[in-house]
């Protein structure tokens, strides 16, 4: 079972690098669609991870697991940070760089969607039923506000990355 949730999100995650890459314009500029339909899947990829597998963990997971999923939260903060802002080269950038380490840090050997002895028993019963059928995340519009990208930046540098760096 635990194999078939990590072929799902590993899939996810290769679904939305690709439409990551296509983000970019040759001109620089940003594809509309294809910055909507990465956003959207991004957003109920960590909805899925927040709200299924987290909370179906054993309590305390303890040991390199609890640091690890400390770790991916970080990540998911700084990362649903920067769907915040109307979207830039800089934050697509940053968007690729976070997302590289992100998704290997959950797709590792041992790491977190292996981890299937770390589930509830219970709670790991239909999980990939609750998966396969999470929806889509109703997001408002990206927000011009210049105090929207400051947040941003400090929602990057909360989880110990360089936002400067990229935007
Ligand atoms: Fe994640
Ligand atoms: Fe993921």
């Amino acid at each position: 079972m635990n194999d078939e949730i990590a072929a799902y999100l590993s899939e996810d995650h290769d679904r939305l690098d690709a439409l990551l890459r296509r983000c970019v314009l040759p001109s620089g500029g940003i594809d509309a669609d294809v910055y909507h339909a990465f956003r959207q899947g991004l957003l109920r990829h960590i909805g899925i991870e927040e709200r299924i597998l987290i909370p179906a963990l054993r309590t305390p997971a303890g040991g390199t697991l609890q640091e690890t999923i400390e770790r991916i939260r970080l990540d998911h903060s700084a990362i649903a940070a920067l769907l915040v802002p109307v979207p830039s080269a800089g934050i697509i950038a940053a968007l690729t760089a976070i997302l590289t380490g992100h998704n290997d840090l959950e797709e590792r050997d041992g790491g977190f969607y292996e981890r299937a002895d770390a589930y509830d028993a219970e709670a790991a019963t239909g999980m990939m039923d609750r998966i396969r059928s999470a929806p889509e995340v109703r997001a408002l519009p990206n927000n011009p506000d210049p105090a929207v990208l400051a947040a941003t930046r400090r929602a990057l540098e909360r989880a110990g990355y360089d936002a400067a760096q990229y935007f």
